[in-house]
């Protein structure tokens, strides 16, 4: 479906977010390998999410949903079943790569597959730790999906140093020692999200060096548990980029994430200059949340650090939208791992803002946008790739412009927020 967006003069309001995607998935996937029921609140309904549910239910875990409440009948840490038929991932690298880690670990037969997108994307990063755990797993060209999972020995543990941040990288090798009698170890040089560690509540030692060393073994109980899902902060991201670009806006984003390896989009607009609000609230999971207010400001340009990359990696589209409103010229460096998202987002991000007219260099890591306070988009078809975080860095792009553009595919916002086009006309002044 493609949408036409007509120019928006500014945007205004309360906003309640999608379910986090990340904590959605992790709390269904440690829900079905608890021994007893677990409850989630505010699950999300977004395409991604929902594809775990359906895997797991393949695998004989008993999954009930009423309306955003998802109740989990878990099967233990050995009580999942094998599938004949394929378990269809759809779109989703969150669901394949931790599954991965899990059907590995638990020595159970499966094959993985996934949309076009999923299947173009890099599966070495896992298989590679996974087989030197011992696991026997086949792969198109030993990278892509489908993924066949052979049944083999234990898994021996291991200590192992992922070569880029990844949380689904790190989650899918503790996850495979989570089966382990020995501890396997995980050890991260630049943190990326740890939503794994906290449900779970792994044992992290922070190390001299500023490192982290995180353990996973057969010892860790992993409890039913009563699990509540906070506002997706990579979704209030296109709102805390849109409340500081468009004029007189005024955005209320509340119960929204606020884990400090998830924020770092926050701390990269308010060096920006953006004028962002926080207040923190009472959450109910392992994870901080917080009320978070955005009023228009005049943004000039930044650097972005390795730290930044690896924290606000799924913001980074929106934030060169940000970019392009700024003073000066901003880098976005370090940053290849954009490349094996949902699309190649490097390019799709350079393509969208050149359409726009931004003054927009492509990098082989990332992009050097030179900004302009006083830029306005010229009206565009927009190209998405059916990316969603592309499609939702366009619709907020789009209503910068004079004129009505028009978003390609823009229902693939489904993926992690299915009611993005409603929410932005509904803050549309
Ligand atoms: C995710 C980790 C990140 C992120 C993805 C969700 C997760 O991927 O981009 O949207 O939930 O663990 P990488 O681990 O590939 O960086």
């Amino acid at each position: 479906m493609d949408l036409t967006r007509s120019p928006i003069t500014s945007v205004q309001g309360r906003i309640t977010l999608p379910p986090d995607k990340s904590i959605a998935h992790r709390s269904a996937m440690f829900a079905s390998l608890a021994d007893g029921v677990s409850i989630i609140r505010n699950y999300s309904p977004a395409a991604d999410p929902q594809t775990t549910l359906a895997c797991f239910r393949q695998l004989g875990v008993r999954i009930e949903q009423d309306g955003s409440t998802v109740t989990v009948h878990g099967v233990g840490r050995d009580g999942l079943r094998a599938s004949e038929a394929p378990v269809d991932c759809g779109n989703s690298g969150t669901t394949m790569r931790l599954l991965a880690g899990i059907l590995a670990g638990a020595g159970i037969p499966a094959v993985l597959v996934g949309d076009d997108s999923l299947s173009a994307r890099p599966m070495r990063r896992i298989l590679e730790p996974l087989a030197r755990m011992g696991a026997r797993i086949e792969a198109r060209n030993g990278n892509l999906a489908p993924l066949e999972f052979h049944p083999g020995l234990p898994l021996q543990p291991m200590r192992y140093e992922p070569p880029m941040a990844s949380a689904q990288v790190k989650s899918c090798v503790l996850l495979a020692g989570l089966f382990g009698t020995e501890p396997t170890q995980v050890v991260e040089r630049i943190p990326s999200r740890d939503h794994t560690e906290r449900l779970l509540g792994l044992p992290v030692e922070r190390r001299a060096d500023g490192s982290s060393l995180i353990t996973s073994h057969r010892g860790i109980a992993i409890p039913p548990q009563n699990y509540a899902v906070p506002g997706d902060f990579s979704a209030a991201a296109f709102w805390l980029v849109a409340g500081s670009i468009y004029p007189d806006a005024d955005l209320l984003l509340e119960n929204t994430g606020i884990n400090p390896t998830r924020t770092a989009a926050l701390d990269v607009l308010r060096r920006m200059g953006a004028h962002i609000t926080l207040a923190e609230a009472p959450g109910a999971v392992a994870e901080p949340v917080g009320h978070i207010r955005v009023r228009t400001a005049p943004l000039k340009a930044t650097t972005f650090t390795p730290f930044d990359i690896a924290n606000a990696i799924d913001e980074l589209p929106i934030l060169s939208v940000a970019c392009c409103f700024a003073e000066g010229t901003s880098e976005i460096r370090g940053a290849e791992e954009l490349r094996h998202k949902e699309t190649d987002r490097i390019m799709a991000m350079a393509t969208l803002l050149q359409a726009a007219g931004a003054r927009v260099e492509e990098l082989p890591d990332g992009l050097r946008i030179h900004g302009d306070p006083q830029f306005r988009p010229a009206a565009a078809i927009f190209e998405t790739w059916h990316d969603h975080r592309i499609a939702m860095a366009a619709g907020i792009l789009a209503g910068r412009a004079t004129q009505p553009s028009t978003i390609r595919h823009a229902e693939c916002t489904a993926i992690s927020y299915p009611g993005f086009w409603e929410d932005l006309a509904a803050v549309s002044a």
